[in-house]
């Protein structure tokens, strides 16, 4: 196999504390991947005024997909890796493995995947003044009314497009069968506001479904997003795949990773067509910036993701297994899961178990 290569990004605040250790811990494993570091963010800022130079466009381009730490917004690369690969599809999974602190009472067989639409919804970010929306002349289907473009206030617009859903459906699919053939339940679970926001996440909600049914061996649901919101509190052990609008997806993936421990045990990954970046759900941590006590589970993960992806199926389930093994043991814990060991100590007990 030719080398891999892959741009790190390292990311803002407490980032680099958990980003470092989790490519020591690739290298560690020989697989020969090439790794390349570019400044972006505020070390960027500092270097060149800019925090996302051409030279970190070109790192990005030049690899096989990013690894990418946390960051505080969209300016330090995430948005190039966004629109600029067009990785539509953001898989986040939420399992839990003894020894994650959960706060609910039975946690056990929870594994299911969120998967966020990345680029669409109300990203990125389209809003302005409403009267620039006079010449629309919108009209509300609840109460048959023009919207009054004298207000003062702002608008977003918010789009749903065919291609995209179906790009998105079609992943989510693809996932549920990949899941179905080593044990899993086989199952798409669409959720969004398909009951009021009826043309747009209506329209989400109906490629879903249409995509769902091409697939006999797998089953279909959908749940409204308020629904969907106790659901995964009451019962998460009844969903597989769960394919949901980008601000959602943004919003319940969060939550889902809160029911197994908590964000420093949630990674993701996003895909496009030729393109993909791996990342922790969770933000930058500034309050722990420093401390050497950061989780750095979620990046881990994340990375394993990445191996799968690169090719490196053994390894990605070697790293898992080692990841697990370090919770099943409970010795070598970060604080947020009830331990007292420091970043460093969880990645050397990673390392030992590989
Ligand atoms: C995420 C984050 C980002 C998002 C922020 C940092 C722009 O919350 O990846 O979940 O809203 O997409
Ligand atoms: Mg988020």
């Amino acid at each position: 196999m030719a080398k891999k290569k892959v741009c790190v990004i390292k990311g803002d605040d407490s980032s680099p504390e958990f980003v470092i250790p989790t490519v020591e811990l690739l290298e560690g494993m020989g697989l020969g991947i090439e790794f390349s570091w570019p400044a972006t963010s505020e070390e960027a800022i500092k270097k060149f005024g800019n925090p996302f130079p051409p030279e970190a466009k070109k790192a990005i381009d030049e690899a096989d997909c990013t690894l990418f730490g946390s960051t505080r917004g969209m300016a330090g690369g995430l948005g190039y890796l966004r629109w600029g690969k067009m990785t539509y599809a953001n898989f986040r999974p939420v399992k839990w493995v003894k020894g994650m602190r959960s706060p609910l009472k039975r946690p056990e067989g929870i594994d299911f995947v969120v998967i966020r639409e990345n680029l669409e919804g109300l990203y990125p970010g389209r809003e302005g003044d409403i009267e620039r929306l006079a010449p629309l002349k919108l009209t509300d289907w609840v109460t048959g009314q023009v919207l009054d473009t004298s207000m003062k206030g702002k608008f977003a617009v918010r789009v749903i497009t065919e291609e995209n859903t179906r790009n998105i459906a079609k992943a989510a699919c693809d996932l549920a069968m990949k899941r179905k053939k080593k044990g899993g339940k086989g199952k798409i679970t669409v959720s969004s506001k398909y009951n009021v926001l009826l043309q747009s996440d209506g329209l989400f909600r109906q490629i879903v479904e249409e995509t769902a049914r091409k697939y006999p061996e797998l089953t279909f649901e959908q749940q409204v997003i308020d629904n969907f919101c106790q659901q995964m509190i009451l019962n998460p052990q009844q969903f597989d795949v769960v394919v949901m609008p980008n601000e959602h997806g943004d919003v319940m993936a969060d939550g889902a990773g809160a029911l197994v421990g908590g964000l420093g045990l949630a990674p993701s990954a996003c895909f496009g067509k030729d393109y993909a970046y791996f990342e922790p759900t969770h933000g930058t941590a500034p309050d722990l910036v420093g401390k050497n006590t950061v989780n750095p589970t979620a990046m881990i993960l994340s990375a394993k993701m990445m191996l799968e992806y690169l090719g490196f199926e053994e390894a990605a389930q070697r790293l898992e297994k080692a990841v697990y093994g370090v919770y099943g043991e409970g010795k070598y814990l970060t604080p947020d899961q009830g331990g007292s060991s420091s970043t460093t100590q969880f990645c050397k007990a990673v390392r030992e178990k590989l």
